[in-house]
Order: C-alpha cells, then sequence, then structure tokens
C-alpha cells in the first residue's frame, strides 16, 4: 500500500545564522494493505514531519513515496488532488482541526461538497457518518465549543471518513483528551478501521498505546528509524538500546539525553549509547534485518546479547 524510500526533511531556520533541521533523516518503510504501522519517538524527533511528508501535506526534501503503485513525490498539484482523498491525516487537537465557527454537520459536509456525491444525498451521508463515530444526529447542528473534546474528535474522525480514504496517518489523535476519553476514541478507531478495511500510520510518542493499536512499530531518534519490527518483537525482544530505553521509561524515571548532530558521520544516538565503539563516531549504522522482518540500526547487536546473558 505504501512504500517510502530515502525520505528526507531538512528545514532551513534563523535570518542571521541559518541552521539546518533534519527534521527526517533518510527513513525507509513500507506499510501493507490493512496494517496498521505504528511510529514512536520522543517529542521532536521528525514523527510528525514523517506523516506530513508521506502525504505531501509538507513536501519531502528528497526521497520516494509510492502510494498503491503510484509514486506520489513526483505528482503535480492537479494529479495529486485526485488521489488526495483516498489519503486523509487526523491531527491530535481537534480544536484547531474544526473551523470554530462551523457545526460540525457543516465541517463534516465539506470534502463531500467537492467528491462527487448528490448535493441532495449530502445531509444523509452526514448524518450516516455522525452515527457511525458514536456522536448523535442532535451533535449535528452544534459548534465545537458546544461539544466536548472526545465529541469533536469523533467528528474529525467522520470528516476523514467521508470520503471514503484507504489510508490514514492518525498523529497522536488522542492526545489532546482526557485519559477516559482516549479509551474510547483508540476503539472506535479501530473499529473503523477494520470496518473500512483502512491502512493506518499511527504516531505516537506512547509505546503502550502502539501496543494496543499496532501490527509493527518504528521506532525514531533524531530523524532517523533506527528499529522495525512486528509488536511482539519490539516488546519481548527490543535491540537498539533505545529502545530498550523506551521500554524502561514507565519504570524508571527517564534519563536525560542527549543529541549528536544530524549531519556528520556519527550514530545519531552515539552521544547516549551505553553500547558505542569507535566505529559508530565515524559509520552510520543502517537498519539491517538482524532477525526475520526485525530491522536496527547498531553496529553492536551481537555484544548486546552478551550483555543480557551476563
Ligand atoms: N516548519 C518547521 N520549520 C522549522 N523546523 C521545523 C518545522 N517543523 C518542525 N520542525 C523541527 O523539526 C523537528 C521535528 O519536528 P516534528 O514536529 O516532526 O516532531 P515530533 O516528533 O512530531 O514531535 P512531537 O512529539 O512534539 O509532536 C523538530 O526539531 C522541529 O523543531
Ligand atoms: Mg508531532
Amino acid at each position: 500500500m505504501l512504500k517510502v524510500s530515502g525520505l528526507k526533511k531538512t528545514y532551513i531556520t534563523g535570518t542571521f545564522h541559518k541552521c539546518r533541521v533534519h527534521a527526517v533523516n533518510d527513513v525507509s518503510f513500507h506499510i501493507t494493505k490493512g496494517q496498521t504501522f505504528g511510529i514512536v519517538g520522543e517529542s521532536g524527533c521528525g514523527k510528525s514531519t514523517l506523516g506530513k511528508c508521506v502525504l505531501r501535506l509538507t513536501e519531502p526534501t528528497e526521497g520516494k513515496i509510492i502510494f498503491n503503485g503510484t509514486e506520489i513525490t513526483s505528482l503535480d498539484k492537479e494529479s495529486l488532488r485526485s488521489i488526495r482523498p483516498k489519503m486523509q491525516m487526523i491531527f491530535q487537537d481537534p480544536d484547531s482541526s474544526l473551523n470554530p465557527r462551523k457545526t460540525l454537520g457543516q465541517s463534516i459536509a465539506e470534502p463531500l461538497k467537492i467528491s462527487e456525491i448528490e448535493t441532495g444525498r449530502i445531509s444523509e451521508k452526514v448524518e450516516e457518518l455522525v452515527r457511525h463515530v458514536g456522536l448523535l444526529p442532535e451533535h449535528i447542528d452544534r459548534y465545537p465549543h458546544q461539544l466536548s473534546g472526545g465529541q469533536n474528535q469523533r467528528a474529525v474522525l467522520a470528516r476523514a471518513l467521508a470520503l471514503e480514504p484507504v489510508f490514514i496517518v492518525a498523529d497522536e489523535p488522542t492526545a489532546s483528551l482526557d485519559v477516559s476519553v482516549q479509551a474510547q476514541i483508540l476503539n472506535l478507531l479501530k473499529d473503523l478501521k477494520h470496518e473500512y478495511g483502512l491502512t493506518m500510520l499511527f504516531i505516537s510518542h506512547d509505546l503502550e498505546l502502539m501496543r494496543h493499536m499496532c501490527d509493527r512499530i518504528a521506532v525514531m531518534y533524531m530523524g532517523k528509524i533506527v528499529e522495525i519490527a512486528s509488536v511482539e518483537n519490539i516488546f519481548h525482544s527490543p535491540m537498539h538500546p533505545f529502545t530498550r530505553l523506551l521500554l524502561n521509561e514507565n519504570e524508571n524515571d527517564s534519563e536525560e539525553i542527549s543529541c549528536a548532530s544530524g549531519i556528520s558521520n556519527i550514530c545519531c544516538y552515539y552521544n547516549n549509547c551505553p553500547l558505542k565503539t569507535g566505529k559508530c563516531a565515524h559509520d552510520i549504522p543502517y537498519l539491517t534485518e538482524h532477525m526475520q522482518e526485525h530491522f536496527v540500526a547498531c553496529h553492536n547487536i551481537k555484544s548486546m546479547h552478551i550483555i543480557e546473558n551476563d
């Protein structure tokens, strides 16, 4: 369904002192149809940038994205517009996704107006979508401020589903909601995914959420993917030292970790790595398949097993 290779996004910031930020730095992965692929990592590691690049909501600096057999990186605006309905993004904060001056019904109807659906059928379709995401018909005429965060996020889901997408990027879709509502929205997302046969890129900084939602997980660190594996392998046999740190975060106070520069030949995790050797300072480790379907970017995986046995 989706194949991403060598994706890079570099931002140039600063007025006097120009600075390059390698938000996404040479990222490759694929998602098979019907799968939920998770991206996990700390704040600022490039998750949202990656999600937006994949849908070309942000222009990638380099790399290829193939969606359903079409290379979308080279599509012009017109052709992109024709496949856009099939790819949708859900952001973390429903307040910024919904227009405060429009009722939920108006917001959900918006994508339908530019689609081929007959005008007379729009309100019927809105009502169907509203029910589908667990809202009531009476919510249709309310404004976002008259509803809860959870209800608004349901409306965001309804709008995303309006054009029957096949692929959804969900960027921390429950981060702004109360804990009690988070599980409801995640379960809804899971149900909708099965019902619509969606393929999903699910972004979060919370590994526990990932366990609940994903089939495979990529761990990101400073713009790079350091490990990709099935949920089971990430939780039961994590290999990269950063993945291990993430898994221990709930138990220990998280360690302070510092950043290596993204430009040189140094491994992105060098400054913090308990396993580093001289090689890591001048030879970037690439994602390599260490076990079946389990990819890790680390030169010292073998020594990790030795440490474990000691
Ligand atoms: N428009 C922009 N201009 C310049 N730098 C940017 C821009 N957007 C993001 N960045 C930088 O790119 C890096 C990655 O940002 P991104 O928002 O993708 O991180 P994230 O992993 O989604 O973080 P969070 O978990 O906090 O949402 C950060 O260092 C950020 O400051
Ligand atoms: Mg983000």
